[in-house]
C-alpha cells in the first residue's frame, strides 16, 4: 500500500551502503582500484622500509585518522531506530499540517534516545534526563520533535544554557565526574537557579532512571501552535505515552547495571527490534486556546512549567512503532541532525525563549558537528519530498545542481521553483510589539509552585526515593556551602522532604519562614513525618 511504499522508498533512499557485504566482490580502494592483498604494506626488500608510494596503505591509514568526529555537545550518548508514525484521529480542526491530519497514512520516522550528559561512551542507566528525539519524513518536509522523557526543563531562557551544560558536565580541570550530575559545580549552579526547582524534583524521581526506551514518556516540552485551514491558532503540547506503561529501575540496580552492561538500554532496543519485536508509543497533544492559557496562575511560555493534565487532558491521537534497526550506527544515529526549527505547514513556535534560543543553536550546532553546511544531504537527513533551491556548493557538496542560474527570480532558467505563497509553509501572523529590554516576565516568578505540585503526587515509595536521591547527590557535594543552599531550596519545597535530606547529610533543617510562597498543606501524616525525620 502507499503508506509502506513510502517507509520503503526512504529506506531505499537512505541505502547507500558500500557494497562490502555483497557476495562476490572484490576489495577495491576508494578511487576503484581491486586491492591484490590489504593485509602487507609495500616495502624495499622483505625486511625493509614502508614506501611512500604505497597508495593503498596511504588511503587506508588517512582514511581511519579521520574517522571520529566531534561528538555532539549534550546528548552524545544515544540510540536510534527506525520505524512509523501512524494517526488514528484527525486533527484538522486545529491544524492543517498533512501529518496531523491525514488517519491511517504511515508518516517514516527515526527516534533517537539519549543521556545529557555523559559522554558517547558513558552508561545508559545513569541518573539523567532522557532525550526523546523523533524525526518525522512527512510529505510536507521534515518535522521533528526534540524533547525529552520530563516534560519541563532546568532554565527558562537559552541564554543561560551554556551554564547549565557548563556546571553539569564534568569539571574543567580534572574532567571529573563523568556522566553524573553529582559534584559541586552542578549543585552551585542550581542552587543560584531557582527556576530549575520543578526540573530538580523530576531528575531526582524515578523519572530519571528508565528501565528502558519504550518504558518512557516523551514530551515536547514547550507550548507549540497549531493552526488550522481557516488560519485559526491553538496552542499544543506534544506528548509520547510508551504503550507498555512507564517504568523505572530502583537506584541500586542503575548503579548495578551501570558497571555490568554499559549498553543496557541500546541493547534492549536492539535485541526487541532484532527478534521481531517492536516499541511503541501513543502520541498525544494537550490542546488548549491562548485566552484559557492566560487565565492560569503560570506562563505556557516558560519551559519550567506543565500544563496539568487535569485541566487539559491529553488527547490520544496517533501511534508511533520502531520497527527497524539501524544498518550503520555512524550513518544513521551519529549523523542524525534533529532542530526544533523543522516543522511543518500547520504548525508554528510560540515566543517560549528556552525554544526561540533553541530555534538558532541546532542548525548552528550541526555546522560544527558535522563539518559542512551540506549535512542535509546526509542519507538520515533528507526530507522524503524533492528538495529544490538556490543554495549551492560548500564543503563536501554531493547534489550536482544543472543549468547557468543560481538566483532568484529569473527569467532564463527553464525549469524555475517557485515560491508557492499560501500553499507554503507561512508563518502565524503573531502580533508582536514592545520596547526591547532584558528581562524576565513576571508571570515566570514562581519557581515552587509546581515542585510542590509534583512532590504531592507522589507515593510515599516514590517520595522515599526522591530523598534518598538527593541525599546520595548532596553527600558527593564537597562544598558544604553549596549542601547548605540546596537546603535552603528544598525547604521552600516541602519540609519534610528538606528535613529527610538534611538529616542524611548530617545539617540542621534550614530555617522554612519565608518557605511557603504558595503555601503548602501539610497532612497529619506529613507532620509525623517530618517529626521523624528531625
Ligand atoms: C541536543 C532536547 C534545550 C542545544 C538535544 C537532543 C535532544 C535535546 C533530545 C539530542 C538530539 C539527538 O538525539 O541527536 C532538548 C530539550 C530542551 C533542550 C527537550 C529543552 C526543552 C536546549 C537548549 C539548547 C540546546 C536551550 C541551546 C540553546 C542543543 C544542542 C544539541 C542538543 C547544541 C546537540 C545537537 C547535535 O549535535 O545534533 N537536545 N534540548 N538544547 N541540544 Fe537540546
Amino acid at each position: 500500500d502507499d503508506a509502506q511504499k513510502q517507509v520503503d522508498d526512504l529506506s531505499k533512499a537512505q541505502d547507500l551502503s558500500a557494497n562490502t557485504t555483497d557476495p562476490g566482490t572484490t576489495l577495491t580502494d576508494n578511487m576503484g582500484h581491486v586491492v591484490s592483498d590489504d593485509q602487507n604494506s609495500l616495502r624495499a626488500g622483505e625486511r625493509g622500509p614502508t614506501l611512500m608510494e604505497d597508495f593503498l596503505f596511504r588511503e587506508k591509514i588517512t582514511h581511519f585518522d579521520h574517522e571520529r568526529i566531534p561528538e555532539r555537545v549534550v546528548h552524545a550518548r544515544g540510540a536510534g531506530a527506525h520505524g512509523y508514525f501512524q494517526l488514528d484521529k484527525s486533527l484538522e480542526k486545529y491544524t492543517h499540517a498533512k501529518v496531523l491530519t491525514e488517519v491511517g497514512v504511515k508518516t517514516p520516522v527515526f527516534a533517537r534516545f539519549s543521556t545529557v550528559a555523559g559522554s558517547r561512551g558513558s552508561a545508559d542507566t545513569a541518573r539523567d534526563v532522557r532525550g526523546f528525539a523523533v524525526k518525522m519524513y512527512t510529505k510536507e518536509g521534515n518535522w521533528d520533535i526534540v524533547g525529552n522523557n520530563i516534560p519541563v526543563f532546568f532554565i527558562q531562557d537559552a541564554i543561560k544554557f551554556p551554564d547549565l551544560i557548563h556546571s553539569v558536565k564534568p569539571e574543567p580541570h580534572n574532567e571529573i565526574p563523568q556522566a553524573a550530575s553529582a559534584h559541586d559545580t552542578f549543585y552551585d549552579f542550581i542552587a543560584e537557579t531557582p527556576e530549575a526547582m520543578h526540573m530538580l524534583m523530576w531528575i531526582h524521581s524515578d523519572r530519571a532512571i528508565p528501565r528502558a526506551y519504550n518504558m518512557m514518556e516523551g514530551f515536547g516540552v514547550h507550548t507549540f501552535r497549531l493552526v488550522n485551514a481557516q488560519g485559526k491558532a491553538h496552542l499544543v503540547k506534544f506528548h509520547w505515552k510508551p504503550v507498555l506503561g512507564v517504568k523505572s529501575l530502583v537506584w541500586d540496580e542503575a548503579q548495578k547495571i551501570a558497571g555490568k552492561d554499559a549498553d543496557f538500554h541500546r541493547r534492549s532496543m536492539w535485541e526487541t527490534i532484532d527478534q521481531g519485536g517492536t516499541l511503541e508509543w501513543d502520541f498525544g497533544v494537550q490542546v488548549f486556546t491562548e485566552e484559557e492559557a492566560m487565565k492560569w496562575d503560570f506562563d505556557v511560555l516558560d519551559a519550567t512549567k506543565i500544563v496539568p493534565e487535569d485541566l487539559v487532558p491529553v488527547q490520544r491521537v496517533g501511534k508511533m512503532v520502531l520497527d527497524r534497526n539501524v544498518d550503520n550506527f555512524f550513518a544513521e544515529t551519529e549523523q542524525v541532525a534533529f532542530m526544533t526549527q523543522n516543522v511543518v505547514p500547520g504548525i508554528d513556535f510560540t515566543n517560549d525563549p528556552l525554544l526561540q534560543g533553541r530555534n538558532f543553536s541546532y542548525l548552528d550546532t550541526q555546522l560544527s558537528r558535522l563539518g559542512s553546511p551540506n549535512w542535509q544531504e546526509l542519507p538520515i537527513n533528507r526530507p522524503i519530498i524533492r528538495v529544490s533551491n538556490n543554495q549551492r556548493d560548500g564543503h563536501m557538496r554531493h547534489t550536482i545542481n544543472k543549468g547557468r542560474v543560481a538566483y532568484f527570480p529569473n527569467q532564463m532558467a527553464a525549469n524555475k521553483p517557485a515560491q508557492a505563497g499560501a500553499a507554503g509553509f507561512v508563518t502565524y501572523p503573531d502580533k508582536v510589539e514592545g520596547t526591547k529590554l532584558r528581562v524576565r516576565a513576571e508571570s515566570f516568578s514562581d519557581h515552587y509552585g509546581q515542585a510542590r505540585l509534583f512532590w504531592n503526587s507522589m507515593s510515599p515509595v516514590e517520595k522515599e526515593h526522591i530523598a534518598k536521591s538527593l541525599r546520595f547527590e548532596l553527600s558527593k557535594c564537597e562544598t558544604r556551602d553549596v549542601r547548605v543552599r540546596m537546603l535552603g531550596h528544598l525547604a521552600k519545597i516541602n519540609e519534610v522532604l528538606a528535613a529527610q535530606v538534611a538529616k542524611g547529610l548530617g545539617e540542621k533543617l534550614p530555617s522554612t519562614s519565608d518557605a511557603k510562597p504558595g503555601g503548602q498543606q501539610d497532612s497529619a501524616s506529613e507532620t509525623a513525618l517530618l517529626a521523624a525525620a528531625i
